[in-house]
Order: C-alpha cells, then structure tokens, then sequence
C-alpha cells in the first residue's frame, strides 16, 4: 500500500491520495465539533476501506462516546483495525495510533495517553493525537499535564495552519485549568478572534469568568459568539450550560430553568453524556439555591437507566446516579452505586478513581438524596482534596463542594462555618456562598458577622 503525504506532513498509508486530505478534514471538523464528523468518517471508508487509520479513528469516536455499548462496538472497530493493520506496512506513528485505540479499550486511560504523548514527540503536528491527549488529561483531572502537552507542541505550529487556532485554545483551556487565568484568557481570545465557531475556545474564556466570577462579562462573551458557535454539534449545549451557570450565580432562577428547557436539556434523547451531565449538575444546583424544578429529572431517567453499568468514566456515572436518585429510580441508582463499588476493585484507570473518590461521592449523593445531609458529609469529607481526579473542570466539580457545603449547613454548622469561611476567600463573588456563611455563623450564634455576610450576598445581587 502507498503512503501519502497529507497537511503538516502527516504521512498515511492509503492507495487513495485524496484520503490524507479527507482525514486531515475529518480531524478538523473534530476539533470544531463539527456535526458532520460521523458522516464524514462513514465516507472516507466507503471510499477507502483499507485505509487503516480510518479504522483506528473510528474505535476512537466510539470511545468518545463514553458508554459501554459504543466501547463494544470500539473493540470491534480495533478487531478490524488489526486485520488492517497485519495486511499493510503502517507507519510507525498509525500503529502507535492502534496501539493507543488498543490500551483505550482495554481501559488503560494512563497508556493510552502515554502513547499519544509518544506519537506527538515525533509528530507534534498530529492534531488528532493532541486533542485527544487534551481530552484524556481533561477527564484524569491533569490540569498541568493537559497544559505542558500542549505547549510542548507549540513551536511546531505556524500561524499559517489552518489549525492552530484550535491549538491555541485547547492551551488556553489547559491554562485556565491550571489556574492561569490571564494567559488562559488570552490564548482563548486570540483563537477566537480567528474562527468565532471555535466552540472550545469561546469556552476557555468562559471557564475563566466562571473561575474570576465575572458573571455578567460571562453572559455577554458567551451571548455574543453565539450565532457562529451554536452551529456546532452537541457540545454547544455545554456552552448553554456555562451561561446558565452565570445566571444562578446571580440568583436568576427562571433564566436558568427557560435555559435549561430551551437548550441545555433540549436534546437529551441523542443520549450523549455531556448533555446529561450539564443537565443533571444544574438540577441538582438549581434546587440547592431553592427553585422548583418541578418534572424536570424525570426527563433525565429515561436515559440515565440505560447506563447503569456504564463506568467508563466515573465522573460521567455520578452524574447518571444524580439523575436516578432525583428521578424516582432509587432501586437503579443503587445498582449503580453498586457497580461504582464492585469496578473499585479493578485495576483499570476508572477503576482506582472509583476506589479514590465514586464510592465516596456516591454514598454523599444517596445520603443527600435521603435526607441525610451529616451521613452526606462524613462520606464527602475525607475526600474532598482528592475529587480532581475524577477529571472534568473546576467549575463542574465545584458542584461537589457546593454538596458538602450544603450537607454541612444542614447537618454540621461549626463544619458549614469553617467551609464557607473557606469558599467566600475562593469565591469572593459567589452571593449564595455569603447566603450559606451567614446561615452558618447565625447558627453559631455570630449574629454580627452573619449579618456581614448577608450584605454581602445583597450587594452582590443587586449589582447583578
Ligand atoms: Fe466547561
């Protein structure tokens, strides 16, 4: 089989010339979020069906998918992968690629990852294995690591590639999740002001309003990109999300709930995990700020039950408990707590996270859902400092600490007081933090300084 040169001097072994540039696209429309990438991939191995990365590639967005039943079919597309691969002379970097697809379904997320850091030292212009490496230190909690990938491939971008724009935001995303926010900020702005539908880079800036509580500036940044960036695929309800997000921290309530129903749950059938992670952390927000969601997580069930023995994630299967807990399916959400259990004793990568911090999250949110804040806080106490390593952001982990600091209130004042102390010094701007501290300090019978702490809050609010 031939080789043939594609963008960035990528090589790929394909009798097709036109598949190196297919696949380049086909990475790009990745990086975009593009809707268009299932298609796409269908195509190229249509027309090319021995081309053997394009096997790789599709083990790989199955994967992606998170889910037990689309990681069967990805260890499918690595059986024919293989036969591919033994009937060609492949590169060295695509049986890299298929030994990465490999080590990934054998849910060893730490090799995996390793083999795509292995593939960019000689090929740091392979975009496909950067963003996946990006994706994977997302979800290991790796802020540091997810930010040195990047910038170890930088010099090797011109401004001239089409991609770099996604590149610079995957390092501004990777900055801001490392804590810095100015350079975060900048490399965002930067691959914005270059293709404004760069979902991931609109999204590096609004993680870094989140984390400085510049709400309003956040509304206004993620409202004004919106008609380029909602042309993408399910990852534009994210961006809802983080708006949402804004809103309830300034106690907008019906904002966030005509959100929620307009967008951030309006697709919840595509059954995709994100959707249900951004609907069920804001839910379980919702209703610790006091609103009524009303029939809302019943709508969450329905998809939710069909992942109960998903672990592919473990921050993706707490937010599936979430949703049973609240959705009046308390007999699955314990199947699935147990099966959290029972991986804990796997040696696969989820499986320590499991061990680390699921079984403990998952005790807290049962306990929560039981109405047994003090059981809540005894399981999410020990493990608090340890949560980053079940990946996804700071702000979407945040909901953790918001679930202690609440059980606290609840059940543990002299604990609350401490906590809140704590979060009103990391989140200045944050009103229902005040609202809670001040609870706190009543309790502890600090009249004065929870009535500090209320104005704080109504200062905050009324400058909303
Ligand atoms: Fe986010």
């Amino acid at each position: 089989m031939a080789r043939v040169e594609g963008r960035y001097g990528l090589v790929y072994t394909t009798d097709r010339p036109e598949s190196a540039a297919r696949f380049d696209d086909l990475v790009s429309a990745y990086l975009g979020f593009g809707r268009d990438i299932g298609d796409r991939l269908k195509a190229l191995q249509a027309d090319d069906p021995d081309m053997p990365l394009a096997h790789v590639a599709k083990g790989y967005f199955l994967k992606l998918f998170g889910s037990a039943a689309m990681s069967a079919r990805a260890r499918k597309a690595l059986g024919d992968a293989d036969s591919r691969f033994a009937a060609v002379a492949a590169t060295e970097r695509e049986k890299l690629h298929l030994e990465a697809l490999r080590a990934w379904c054998a849910d060893d997320l730490d090799r995996t990852t390793d083999l795509w850091e292995r593939i960019l030292l000689d090929n740091p212009r392979d975009a496909f294995a950067l963003r996946l490496a990006h994706f994977n230190h997302f979800y290991a909690g790796e802020g540091r690591r997810m930010r040195d990938s990047v910038a170890r491939v930088l010099p090797d971008w011109q401004d001239s590639d089409p991609d770099i724009g996604f590149v610079h935001g995957m390092y501004g995303f990777a900055l801001e999740e490392s804590g810095d926010y100015a350079r975060g900020e900048r490399y965002g702005r930067m691959a914005v002001e270059r293709n404004p539908a760069d979902a991931w880079s609109v999204h590096a800036v609004a993680h870094v309003m989140e984390m400085q509580g510049r709400h309003a500036e956040g509304i206004a940044w993620v409202k004004r990109h919106e008609p380029a960036w909602s042309t993408t695929n399910n990852f534009r309800f994210h961006l809802y999300w983080h708006r949402a997000l804004y809103h309830l921290e300034r106690h907008e309530l019906a904002e966030v709930l005509a959100l929620y129903d307009d967008y951030v749950a309006s697709d919840i059938a595509a059954d995709m995990y994100l959707d249900v992670c951004n609907a069920a952390s804001m839910l379980w927000r919702l209703e610790m700020y006091g609103a009524d969601v009303g029939d809302r997580w019943k709508g969450l069930t329905e998809v939710s039950l069909r992942h109960v023995e998903d672990h592919d994630l473990i921050f993706v299967a707490l937010h599936y408990l979430m949703a049973l807990l609240k959705g009046g399916e308390p007999e699955a959400a314990a199947r699935l707590a147990a099966q959290l259990e029972g991986f804990a004793n796997s040696a696969a990568t989820q499986g320590r996270v499991s061990a680390r911090v699921g079984v403990g999250t998952a005790a807290a949110m049962t306990a929560l859902a039981n109405g047994d804040p003090g059981a809540a806080v005894d399981a999410l106490l020990p493990i608090r400092y340890d949560i980053w390593c079940m990946g996804g952001s700071h702000a979407q982990r945040d909901l953790f600490e918001e679930m202690l600091v609440s059980a606290a209130v609840q059940a543990r004042p002299q604990l609350a007081r401490a906590l809140l102390a704590e979060r009103t010094a990391a989140k200045p701007a944050s009103a229902w933090s005040w609202r809670n501290y001040a609870k706190a300090l009543r309790a502890q019978g600090q009249g004065a300084a929870a009535e500090a702490a209320e104005k704080r809050a109504e200062a905050l609010l009324a400058a909303a």
